[in-house]
């Protein structure tokens, strides 16, 4: 079983979303297996690369999305990307020099956070998107 399941009360009823937060989901279960394998420090950082620039990709398309159908939630939606990119910048830091290793807590903390941003955050824009 994988660490983080998709279920389908995850939907926020915009496909192009779904299928990005599936792939934020997949990089996860990934960056999981990755540790309880044991992988090297350095392979576990690539992973985490992919998934803050997957991230960001991610935040891009759906502010792009909120714009263009003037969604009323966009700018607390933005600061809450924001916000979120530069923690998960100082993580990706601390990995890299090896000041963090990546930990059940750590993969704890982003699934929670994913939880919370597709489950309450993304939510919000459900079926006015
Ligand atoms: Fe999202």
């Amino acid at each position: 079983m994988a660490f983080y399941e998709w279920q389908d009360s995850f939907s926020v009823g915009v496909k192009e979303m779904d299928e990005q937060h599936k792939k934020l989901i997949a990089i996860l279960n990934h960056l999981h297996d990755a540790m309880k394998a044991g992988k090297a420090a350095k392979e576990i950082g690539l992973i985490v690369d992919e998934m803050i620039d997957y991230t960001k990709f991610h935040f891009g398309a759906e502010e792009k999305l909120m714009a263009a159908k003037n969604y009323i939630g966009l700018a607390s939606q933005k600061g809450e990307h924001a916000a979120f990119v530069k923690k998960a910048q100082e993580f990706q830091k601390d990995i890299n020099s090896g000041k963090l290793s990546v930990s059940i807590d750590v993969l704890n903390f982003l699934k929670d956070w994913l939880t919370n941003h597709i489950l309450i955050i993304d939510m919000k824009y459900s079926g006015k998107l």
